[in-house]
């Protein structure tokens, strides 16, 4: 469904108190093959990080450095996203492959190391790198420095990571490099999984939570699938939602958790009454796709056959079958929106009401000219010659071949590499929303571009984000790096300049990523992986600060080289 929403990025660097007994943690990522079958099928090999999947949870408090040795011992390129992390001063750590850094290339290595200040929660790590995410991800937790006891909400009992994702039969590089020539985006998973497993309804392993009666459980939720948003409940049990990627939420009561790729909710998981006490329950847990697309085809968009696990009171030796929760239907829009748009900041009256620099962005889809690449294109009529695309403000996003972008802001030689002109409105007014523009090719076609958005350090920015129903109907996770925005609005149709501003809420929106960006640049793309690859991005450009603190630093000695 088309939407728009109002996003203010305050570019500003807050005052860090100085933290005592900051620790170092740090891991070492082999990434390699790992044989493995999720769906009693024969054993593939997909790529993974130490052998496990998902791979190894970060554990880190706040004010911590943490120091990840990346070794690629796999066949292709590779570089780790820290999905959420500020990065301040550290920007070369940030890891999309082309924008901060080239890949590492098999067997090289590099280091990762940055600190984890002013923000805590459930934030979580991925490969930046083709569809490699797929299998290259994991859990990075970042607790209060006093402990669970800080927590703004009472302490629970325990805390348990469900990490949700796709899982596809085929080997995802060779989707990616498919999707890539054809122009088409790639058919859907074979499964949806819960902590990796695909559950019961795929007739295949089925992950289990074993929970203590009458204890306090925070559910820790990723959305680490590659392109689909998710529905999530569990039978007989509602949420106590308290945050929402890393920032905390005035508590928000629900049945059901919508998640899309990249998000993370924390929850507590409250029983129904009569549950906690029914000594061996057994209760599923479920997710199934929500599909914003209007008259979408769900078969070759999702999978609707749902991806569980188990939820078992101790104590019994249940042998009945687990109850199934009423899950929503794949296009219950009505109810992602009631909690996509319900949510709070827990501490209000952090908006900077300043605005320095006002953005109307489109983002959908359309097409362009084919490219080298797409070696399969085929002939599009009424045009020949044309390949899906996806674009914001008309750009689609191209990512530079040579050096990353980063360096070439380092050492002064972006010519060739990108220019500074990402626009601040479309280039042309049109109906954005409305029928006719479907099928119109001067508003479809775009051009590939490597485009930056520059801005002085510490500027606040207020974006409009409006989707277009050109081709394709359907809502967008747009995930920025290296900070939060406040999401002021949300709305379906066009956005009204005169009349929408006043329903901005300056006074406790929810925080989907925080108020301080290091120099540097940063991505800002749709967060399902087809979409990005066909040019859903852009790029802030951030400039130096009046400080060396507050100045893009060195590149590391280890950086990898194009
Ligand atoms: C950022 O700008 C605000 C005013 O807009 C100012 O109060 C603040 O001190 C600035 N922060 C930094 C780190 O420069
Ligand atoms: C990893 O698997 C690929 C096939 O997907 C194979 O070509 C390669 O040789 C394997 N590498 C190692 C180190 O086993
Ligand atoms: C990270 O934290 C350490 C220890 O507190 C500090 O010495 C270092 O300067 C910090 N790094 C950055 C980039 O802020
Ligand atoms: C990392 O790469 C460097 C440079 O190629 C090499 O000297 C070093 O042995 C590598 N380290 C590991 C752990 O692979
Ligand atoms: C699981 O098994 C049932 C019964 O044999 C079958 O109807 C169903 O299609 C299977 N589901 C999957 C996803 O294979
Ligand atoms: C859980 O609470 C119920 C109701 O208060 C009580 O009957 C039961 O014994 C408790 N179970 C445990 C394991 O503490
Ligand atoms: C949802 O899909 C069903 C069948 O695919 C359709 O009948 C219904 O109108 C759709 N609902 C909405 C809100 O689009
Ligand atoms: C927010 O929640 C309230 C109470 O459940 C409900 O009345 C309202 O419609 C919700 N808002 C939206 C936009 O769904
Ligand atoms: C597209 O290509 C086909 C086959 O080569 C040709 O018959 C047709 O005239 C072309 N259409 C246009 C608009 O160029
Ligand atoms: C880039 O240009 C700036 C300002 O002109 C200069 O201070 C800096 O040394 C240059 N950096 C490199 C790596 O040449
Ligand atoms: C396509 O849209 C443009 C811009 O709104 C308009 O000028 C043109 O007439 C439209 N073309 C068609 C065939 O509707
Ligand atoms: C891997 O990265 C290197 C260095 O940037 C690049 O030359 C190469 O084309 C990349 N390989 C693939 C398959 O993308």
């Amino acid at each position: 469904m088309a939407r728009s929403w109002s996003l203010l990025l305050p570019f500003a660097l807050a005052l860090v108190a100085s933290v005592a007994q900051a620790a170092i943690v740090e891991y070492t990522f082999n990434v390699g093959n790992l044989s493995i079958s999720r769906l009693c099928e024969k054993e593939t090999i997909i790529t993974a990080v130490n052998g496990q999947l998902p791979g190894p949870t970060i554990m880190a408090s706040e004010g911590d450095t943490v120091v990840v040795h990346m070794v690629n011992e796999s066949p292709y390129n590779m570089t780790i996203h820290w999905h959420g992390i500020f990065q301040r001063g550290t920007p070369w750590a940030d890891g999309p492959a082309m924008v901060t850094q080239c890949p590492i290339r098999p067997d090289g290595n590099y280091t990762y190391r940055f600190n984890v200040t002013v923000q805590e929660g459930t934030l979580w790590w991925h490969s930046h790198f083709s569809f490699l995410r797929a299998t290259v991800y994991g859990t990075l937790i970042i607790k209060p420095r006093g402990g669970a006891k800080a927590y703004p909400f009472p302490e629970p009992d325990e805390e348990e990571v469900v990490i949700l994702g796709e899982w596809w039969k085929l080997n995802v590089y060779d989707l990616q490099q498919e999707a890539l020539q054809t122009g088409k985006p790639a058919n859907h998973a074979d499964a949806y999984t819960i902590n990796d497993k695909p559950g019961d309804f795929y007739n295949c392993s089925a992950p289990t939570f074993e929970l203590k009666q009458n204890k306090t459980y925070m559910l820790r939720i990723i959305n680490a699938a590659l392109n689909t948003p998710l529905f999530f409940k569990v039978a007989n049990h509602s949420f106590t939602v308290v945050a929402a990627d890393a920032c905390y939420t005035k508590p928000y009561n629900t049945d059901v958790v919508v998640i899309s790729p990249g998000q993370t909710v924390d929850a507590i998981m409250l029983p129904d009454t009569g549950v906690a006490a029914a000594v061996g329950g057994r209760y599923y847990m479920a997710v199934i796709p929500y599909n914003s697309a209007i008259s979408a085809p769900p078969d070759r968009l999702y999978s609707l056959t749902k991806g569980t696990a188990v939820v078992e009171y101790a104590g019994g030796s249940e042998t009945s079958p687990p109850v199934l929760p009423d899950l929503p239907v794949y296009n219950d829009t009505a109810t992602a929106h009631r909690f996509l748009s319900n949510m709070t900041a827990l501490v209000p009256n952090r908006v900077p009401l300043a605005v320095d620099t006002q953005m109307f962005v489109t983002v959908g889809m359309g097409d362009t000219f084919c490219g080298p690449d797409q070696t399969r294109c085929m002939p599009n009529p009424p045009i020949n010659g044309t390949i899906f695309a996806s674009s914001m403000n008309n750009a689609s996003f191209e990512l530079p071949k040579t050096i990353s972008m980063l360096d070439a802001l380092y050492r002064n030689s972006t010519d060739g590499v990108y220019t500074r002109d990402f626009p601040d409105t479309p280039p042309i007014v049109f109906d954005y929303t409305g029928e006719a523009p479907d099928l119109n090719e001067t508003l479809k076609h775009t051009f590939k571009s490597t485009k930056v958005k520059t801005l002085p350090y510490n500027s606040t920015v207020q974006m409009v984000l409006q989707n277009t129903r050109l081709v394709s109907k359907e809502s967008h996770p747009m995930h920025l790096h290296g900070f939060n925005f406040f999401v002021l609005a949300q709305g379906f149709g066009n956005y009204d300049e005169t009349t929408d501003p006043a329903k901005f809420n300056l006074v406790d929106p929810q925080e989907r990523n925080t108020v301080a960006v290091p120099t540097g640049l940063w991505f800002m793309h749709c967060h399902f992986d087809a979409h990005l690859d066909f040019g859903l991005g852009m790029v802030f450009e951030v400039q130096n600060g009046p400080t060396p603190e507050t100045s893009l630093p060195p590149p590391p000695s280890d950086l990898p080289q194009c």
